[in-house]
């Protein structure tokens, strides 16, 4: 599983090791010339914008998802809004989405003009309870964003089924979720798009602000190419209003010189993954739940714990860094006090944001601190 002994500091202090909860220099030093090579490309044809490093990514990613129709824009973010764009989503429509989730997921649809529904999630995945969504659909309800937290996909089957007998439009937040898959269905394979985020901390992550749709509409991709750029259809012919929402072709090259590796940079988080299971299944610790049907990708590997705080701060002192994904549910932030939810009106998303903590599962982890990981957490738990 990997070279043993990194970040080891046996000199006798309180920290013994330090375990980053990402560590982005590592991974580029393991690929490093497979990185300066794409970018020298770029620099050297000056092909920054719209070139062919672009299209090659997007057909190569694509390909990866098995979806005929991949499209690159300038983040995550702006992927779900395009997305709801192309979808004609009426103004003051509501939509449902879950309340633990990254505020992206709502402001896409805030931004677009309509208003976030918050729903509940389930205790022992984080993802969107689909009795809670369905309790939640009005005559006012135009789509759901089910968000495939934390690496695993939600019941897609499912939600598609529902979704069509309702008339509901179906769009997947999937940045988290790069070679995730449910029932072997990748995101984007039952729904109207799915959009991905490639921030630098994603499992596929650029160097600066990326995303992407993907879909298996032909005529939604041609809208979304044409929008994400102008509404251009040539240099200075725009069809329709559109905007700057790009990928650029830097990102674009990172991306692709990049996707190769990600299988097997998701290989070594499932197994991580798989330690850390057996060895807090022993010592009574609660691990989110990963679904049979599903092929979780960790993008985070949360446990829940009463004293999560305390943990947190136990583990820091030792040397490892954890994250909270997320502290406060959507819900309750004060960006969306309009939505008039008090504290207790979903119980759930907010014992989470209270118990929460994300461990190191970087790739580039060794064994060692794996094994570290393991045995700060069960002595602090
Ligand atoms: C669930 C979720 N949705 C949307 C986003 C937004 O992506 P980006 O940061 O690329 O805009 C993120 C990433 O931070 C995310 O985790």
């Amino acid at each position: 599983m990997g070279s043993d002994g990194h970040g080891s500091k046996m000199d006798g202090s309180k920290r013994d090791m330090h375990v980053p909860f990402l560590d982005l220099q590592a991974q580029y030093r393991s690929i490093r010339e497979d990185i300066d090579s794409a970018i020298a490309e770029v620099i050297r044809t000056s092909r920054f914008i719209i070139g062919s490093e672009e299209t090659k990514f997007e057909r190569l990613f694509a390909d990866s998802l098995r979806i005929p129709y991949a499209v690159g824009c300038s983040c995550g973010t702006s992927a779900i809004y395009i997305a709801l764009m192309a979808l004609c989503m009426p103004q003051e429509a509501e939509v449902i989405v879950p309340a633990m989730t990254y505020i992206a997921t709502a402001e896409a649809v805030s931004l677009a003009g309509a208003r976030p529904i918050f729903v509940d999630v389930e205790a022992d995945t984080g993802l969107i309870d689909f009795e809670a969504m369905t309790r939640a659909v009005t005559s006012k309800t135009w789509g759901v964003i089910p968000v495939h937290l934390y690496g695993q996909m939600v019941d897609m089957p499912r939600f598609a089924a529902f979704a069509e007998e309702k008339g509901l439009r179906l769009l997947e937040d999937a940045a988290q979720a790069h070679a995730a898959e449910y029932r072997g269905q990748r995101p984007g394979s039952l729904s109207d798009a799915a959009a991905f985020s490639f921030f630098p901390g994603k499992n596929l992550g650029a160097y600066g602000d990326a995303g992407a749709i993907v879909t298996r509409d032909r005529r939604m991709a041609e809208w979304v190419r044409q929008y994400r750029n102008h509404g251009r259809l040539d240099k200075y012919k725009h069809e329709f209003v559109g905007f700057n929402f790009r990928l650029d072709g830097l990102q674009a090259a990172v991306l692709q010189a990049k996707l190769p590796h990600l299988e097997r940079w998701t290989e070594r988080r499932r197994a991580v993954a798989a330690r850390y299971r057996t060895a807090f299944g022993r010592a009574g610790i609660r691990c989110l739940v990963e679904r049979p049907q599903a092929r979780h990708v960790y993008h985070l590997f949360v446990i829940r714990h009463p004293e999560r705080d305390r943990l947190r701060k136990a583990l820091a002192d030792t040397g490892i860094e954890c994250g909270i994904h997320y502290p406060i549910p959507l819900h309750l932030q004060p960006a969306y006090k309009s939505c008039g939810q008090q504290p207790g009106s979903l119980p759930e998303s907010e014992a989470l944001a209270r118990e929460v903590l994300s461990l190191p599962i970087d790739p580039e982890l060794s064994d060692a601190q794996v094994e570290y990981v393991i045995q700060q957490v069960c002595a602090h738990a």
